[in-house]
């Protein structure tokens, strides 16, 4: 595991202005927060740079339709001041609103992808953006798998360290990437086409491998089985994933019938009109009785359509991870900390990660790629 520099490598930043690349992508419901678990995970970083005594500009996405950061400013008001600014970097405005900050004040500018060179990466938007500081500090760790201009881009111009946020979560997940044995990995979710690298990975270093969510419908699909309309990948997923020693495919499903019909059946027994829903009662115990010998459990994704209401054998999981003492317990992705919520287990885990997509590529390759720039 390599050393990362944190706030605590900076010099005095005391009058200094100190860039946050912030986690603010947070679900909104018709307009207002509501969740604000990424949103808090920011707190941290700040605290510290306050009582340093510098001024703090937070920078941050929310959504991919140029939402306004407006809303998450007054969100994160309830927990500490904090100034929105929402005119352009460049802007008069913008460069006098942080002049005439003090030390220890916060503000937020507008979001990064209100300018498609963002996502481009463009070399002139990060200056524009590292014009505006003295140092650069990344806690975005759910959103470090992008090389985008508010992360790589300002990096390679300011002197740059890791926040609070970011090294907890650094910390932790390395723990799953070199887990202890026995160990369970539990994947769901969709999309195995993009998943099959990091399912490839976490065979060759997990005991076993639990798939689950639309996932499991490719294995089915790939191994000749019905699966109705079933959710499940265009593409074929690859021979060598069929022919891993410890990956667990469900061996019975839930699955709902065109007239809203709900049935357990054996994945070879599923028909036409189905559509499979969640795991079945014998996979769940198959699941249960791995998950009592784990000393290491790492989880993302949920075991059920999730967003149709199908999260019966989800909350079961997160059930029984959560009465594991003597495990370390990992789990991290949307739908699935929307699980540990509804079934009060969120404490009850080693480490709950904000991240999705960052988690996976974490866990699938080790690093991300502002910690090798950074390491550089
Ligand atoms: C996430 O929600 O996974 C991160 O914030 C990244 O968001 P993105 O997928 O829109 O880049």
């Amino acid at each position: 595991m390599k050393t990362l520099p944190n706030i605590s490598s900076l010099p005095d930043v005391r009058g200094k202005k100190v860039l946050v690349r912030a986690s603010l992508n947070v679900p909104l419901i018709d307009g207002r927060v509501s969740d604000e678990t990424r949103l808090r995970a920011n707190l941290p970083t700040i605290k510290v740079l306050q009582e340093r005594g510098a001024k703090i500009i937070l920078l941050g996405h929310l959504g991919r339709n140029g939402e306004s950061l407006q809303v998450l400013a007054t969100a994160l008001a309830k927990h500490v001041p904090v100034t929105f600014i929402g005119t352009a970097y460049d802007a008069s405005e913008t460069v006098q609103g942080i002049d005439a900050l003090q030390d220890g004040e916060v503000v937020m500018l507008e979001n990064v992808r209100h300018d498609e060179r963002e996502e481009q990466n463009d070399a002139q938007y990060a200056e524009t953006m590292a014009a505006l500081g003295d140092y650069f500090v990344v806690d975005a760790f759910a959103d470090a798998h992008r090389e985008h201009a508010s992360i790589t881009g300002i990096a390679k111009i300011l002197p740059t360290v890791f926040g609070e946020a970011f090294m907890q979560e650094y910390n932790a997940l390395s723990l799953a990437v070199e887990p202890k044995s026995p160990s369970l990995a539990i994947i769901g979710g969709a999309k195995f086409d993009t998943k099959t690298p990091l399912i490839k990975t976490l065979a060759q270093k997990y005991t076993h491998v639990f798939i689950g969510g639309a996932l499991m419908n490719d294995v089915y699909k790939a191994r000749g089985y019905e699966i109705g309309t079933s959710v499940a990948s265009d593409a074929a997923i690859d021979s060598e994933i069929l022919a891993l020693p410890n990956l667990v495919v469900p061996t019975d499903v839930l699955v709902r019938n065109q007239n809203g019909e709900v049935r357990n059946v054996l994945a070879t027994e599923i028909t036409s009109g189905d559509m499979v829903v969640d795991i079945g009662e014998e996979s769940f115990k198959t699941l249960s009785r791995h998950i009592d010998e784990a000393a290491e459990i790492v989880w993302n994704g949920p075991l059920g359509y999730f967003e149709a209401g199908f999260d019966r054998f989800t909350k079961a999981c997160a059930e029984k991870i959560a009465i594991r003492k003597n495990a370390i317990t990992i789990v991290g992705g949307g739908d699935t900390l929307a699980a540990l919520g509804v079934t009060h287990t969120t404490d009850a885990f080693t480490h709950v990660s904000t991240a999705g997509g960052a988690m996976l590529t974490f866990l699938e390759t080790g690093t991300l790629p502002i910690i090798e720039q950074v390491q550089e």
